[in-house]
């Protein structure tokens, strides 16, 4: 099948890699020449494990290009996906919808014969509606579908989401699309992913309602991980103690310094807006959202306690500095609050990061950027893990002790066990357990 994706940024560019590996034959355009040119000769722009071998062997296989020619690509492909960027809109926190409604436009020019326009990118309930009134406009006379399609992988783990998804969840009322998107995701049937075909309203919520649930879990634990620090419990046992009953699940209940990322932040305020705009109000979200902003800073006021209540003059070494392991995304990433707070408290703050410290130097100053866990201990009086990354799960914790200032460390990610750390002499302080 000869399928189009609009849109080599993180969805665009994984999902155009995995149909091209389940046989299709993919073109995959976007605006920027560099990105464009980079990606014919297999250099990725973004750090994603197993993407480049994917998209070099499939770009081998001559089953994927990239190209800068929209109409060219657009051109006889049954299936279009638009999986443009859906930024924050600056102000409001509205989802700026202008990349899509562009691509609509672009798309509506050139295309030919029967076409499902399949709607990846992240987008508010209703934007399907408006995608098909932009193309039925430019072209009356034209067959069609818009589709919802929305994409749940996540970064660092991206290829295998997509391969083996918990579900596909694909919006239409319409028969004919129904059957071009089944023939689409036909390896995955075979697989036995589950697919759920409802309404493209339907769809379209399913995907905001599903990252909004998720950052809810998450904030909840985290207050509860809180609690836990003050009554003298282990939230790692309530999480699991929990997670047993099949109704709430294990996932997502690992308590931290608050999620960021590129999704979460600007998913959660895009719903806000939606529900306030339809007059009705997600307060659960709303507040979520808010603790977990407050919470990024709350992480240096912790570290701060672990250090005597003051880090003026002090060096504080902080352990990675992306939002997650295995993605060199900073965006949100509590690791920018937490330094801000503490060079603001008085502290000189050490860094490192395994893959991000080229983002991060775009995103964070007043700091020295080190090359590993140890060069950033040095003289450190406190190391505090952010970023639960493989290469801090087994740290040397006697040489740490030597080259360090004071032996303390804070674990804002419950990598380690207070008593295997403790017997090394050091002051261990995670988070929800009694500090
Ligand atoms: C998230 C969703 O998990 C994906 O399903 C979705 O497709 C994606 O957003 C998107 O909309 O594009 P992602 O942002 O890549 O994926 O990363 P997650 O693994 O969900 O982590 C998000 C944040 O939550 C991270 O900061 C992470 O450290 C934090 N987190 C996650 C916790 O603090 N505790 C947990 O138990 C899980």
């Amino acid at each position: 099948m000869d399928i189009t994706v609009v849109g080599a940024g993180y969805v665009g560019l994984v999902s155009a890699a995995c149909f091209a590996d389940f046989g299709h034959s993919v073109t995959c355009v976007d605006t920027d020449s560099t990105k464009v040119e980079n990606l014919k000769i297999g250099t990725i722009p973004i750090f994603e494990p197993g993407l480049d071998d994917l998209v070099t062997r499939n770009i081998s296989a001559d089953r994927l290009r990239f190209t800068t020619n929209l109409k060219a690509a657009v051109k006889g492909a049954s299936v279009i996906f638009i999986a443009v960027g859906t930024p924050s809109r600056r102000g409001d926190g509205h989802a700026d919808l202008s990349y899509v409604y562009q691509a609509a436009r672009d798309i509506a020019g050139t295309v030919e014969g029967y076409t499902i326009i399949v709607l990846k990118s992240t987008v508010p309930v209703g934007t399907g509606d408006e995608v098909e009134s932009i193309i039925r406009s430019a072209r009356p006379d034209l067959q069609f579908s818009v589709v919802s399609n929305p994409e749940f992988l996540r970064e660092g783990a991206a290829i295998g989401d997509f391969k083996r998804p918990d579900r596909i969840v694909i919006g239409t009322e319409e028969e004919r699309a129904r059957d071009v998107m089944s023939e689409v995701y036909r390896p995955l049937f075979l697989n036995q992913s589950p697919i759920f075909f409802t309404e493209r309203r339907t769809s379209e919520l399913i995907k905001y309602a599903s990252n909004a649930f998720l950052a809810v879990k998450i904030t909840f634990i985290n207050e509860i991980a809180d609690l836990c620090e003050l009554a003298d419990a282990n939230v790692q046992d309530v999480a699991r103690g929990m997670g047993l009953d099949n109704r709430i699940g294990q996932k997502f209940l690992h308590a931290g310094p608050g999620y960021g990322g590129s999704c979460f932040p600007k998913d959660t305020a895009a719903l806000v807006k939606t529900a306030q705009d339809y007059g009705g109000a997600l307060r659960i979200v709303e507040t979520a959202a808010a603790v977990n902003d407050q919470r990024k800073r709350a992480m240096a006021r912790k570290v701060i306690a672990a250090c005597g209540g003051s880090v003026k003059g002090k060096t504080i070494g902080l352990l990675g500095l992306t939002f997650k392991p295995n993605t060199d995304d900073m965006r949100d990433a509590p690791s920018i609050a937490i330094v801000q707070a503490l060079l603001d408290a008085g502290a000189t703050v050490n860094v490192t990061d395994p893959i991000g410290m080229a983002q991060a130097q775009g995103v964070i100053s007043g700091v020295t950027f080190y090359p590993d866990a140890y060069t950033c201990a040095d003289n450190a009086s406190a190391l505090v893990l952010v970023t639960e990354w493989d290469a801090y799960r087994a740290l040397d914790f006697p040489r740490l002790r030597e080259l360090m200032h004071l032996p303390i460390l804070v674990d804002l990610r419950n990598v380690y066990r207070a008593a295997e750390i403790e017997r090394h002499g050091f002051i261990y302080n995670s988070v929800g357990h009694k500090p």
